[in-house]
């Protein structure tokens, strides 16, 4: 079947968050440009093509990007020039960026509404990137806690410039099309309202050309623990499988990750402070399934641990295992996924040529 029929048979049995259930946090009211008042808005968000995705990715990002692309006029990069801020093994690269664009599609990201495209194929983001470095102050990227967390080992010394310019390149990502609106999980904010000074410092000194950008947060599992340790953010470069649940996991190893995390003392089922493995278990569950946390509290009550971990994990492979089996199909036609990609990034160019341009004559180099 061709690609896009596929996309349009299949829309309806992907799991989508339900609309109501999808309470954007908005960080400040919203502000529109004439320009748009007539059209849809924008969306813009991106994933890197590094390591294996997870379901912190999955529930962070990708479903709700899914549940929200038909009210929208979207963009969906796979950032990986921000991907070799860090080292990558070039082949190993190539192969995940068609891992990631799999997934964008196999998850339910319909190209009749999404432009999904590859950073590095829009020169327009490291150019704009530049003409935002000489806005940005080198004082507020210090600050940024992603780059002091990630240079925590090695120290500042040995991370790359890229590394610490990261929040910059994801700024000029967000404003290149002037985006409303930025679908991320928890860890983004700081990159966010970095993205949102630096819109305002521009429209200030040179005259109104950005769109100021909002996060759009979702209320359950923007911030998923690693099954192994609740205190650490589950993270798609973890070096230890145990950690995490990956999208592309089958569905036994699903199962046995989940069966294996780690759990509080005691024995109740609660999501309450001093049970920050069980609150994970419950807040991955309530995301996955749409119910509610104090409705899974009161279903397990008396249950045991044990219970939870089973159930749950049914859950996230009955979720995931539609996505796995469609994303493997896809990665089987390596071409057809590269030539979407290039179109999308034609598409993508038309809109970020022009606002580029805009920029540029504002600063006076055009
Ligand atoms: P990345 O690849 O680290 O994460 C991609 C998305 O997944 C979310 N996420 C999570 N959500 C919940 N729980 C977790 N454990 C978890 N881990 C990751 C992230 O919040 C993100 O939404 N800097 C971005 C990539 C980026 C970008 C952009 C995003 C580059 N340019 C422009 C939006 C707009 C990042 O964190 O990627």
């Amino acid at each position: 079947m061709p690609f896009y029929e596929w996309r349009r048979s299949k829309h309806e049995s992907v799991p989508m968050a339900e609309k109501a259930d999808f309470i954007a946090l908005r960080l400040s009211p919203l502000r529109t440009q004439k320009a748009h008042t007539m059209q849809k808005q924008r969306v813009f968000s991106g994933i890197q093509p590094s390591g294996n995705l997870t379901v912190g990715n999955y529930l962070g990002a990708l479903k709700n990007w899914v549940a929200i692309q038909k009210e929208y006029e979207n963009y969906f990069c796979i950032v990986d020039l921000h991907a070799i801020t860090v080292p990558q093994d070039p082949k190993i690269l190539r192969q995940k960026i068609r891992e990631v664009a799999a997934i964008y599609f196999a998850v339910g990201l319909d190209p009749e509404h999404c432009v999904i495209f590859r950073q590095s194929k829009v020169p327009e983001h490291t150019e704009l990137a530049w003409l935002l470095n000489c806005i940005a102050r080198f004082g507020e990227l210090s600050r940024m806690t992603q780059f002091k967390d990630k240079t925590q080992k090695g120290g500042a010394d040995s991370a790359s410039a890229g590394l610490f310019d990261y929040p910059v390149l994801m700024a000029a990502d967000v404003l290149l099309y002037n985006a409303h609106l930025v679908p991320v999980g928890d860890d983004q904010r700081q990159h966010l309202e970095l993205m949102r000074t630096l819109a305002r410092r521009f429209n200030h000194t040179y005259g109104e050309t950005f769109v100021v950008p909002e996060a759009m947060i979702p209320p359950t599992g923007a911030r998923v623990m690693g099954l192994d340790d609740p205190t650490m953010k589950m993270s798609k470069s973890s070096p230890a499988p145990a950690h995490y649940v990956a999208i592309l996991d089958e569905p036994d190893t699903i199962r046995k990750k989940i069966r294996r995390a780690k759990t509080d003392s005691g024995s109740g089922i609660t999501a309450t402070d001093d049970k920050p493995a069980i609150r994970n278990l419950l807040d991955i569950y309530s995301a996955m399934s749409g119910k509610t946390i104090s409705a899974l509290e009161a279903e397990y009550e008396g249950k045991g641990y044990g219970d939870l971990k089973k159930d749950l994990g049914e859950v996230v492979v009955e979720g995931l295992a539609p996505i796995r089996t469609r994303a493997l199909e896809l990665l089987d036609d390596p071409g057809e996924l590269d030539s979407i990609l290039d179109s999308g990034a034609e598409r993508a160019k038309k809109v970020a040529s022009s606002i580029l341009r805009d920029a540029q004559t504002k600063m006076g180099v055009d």
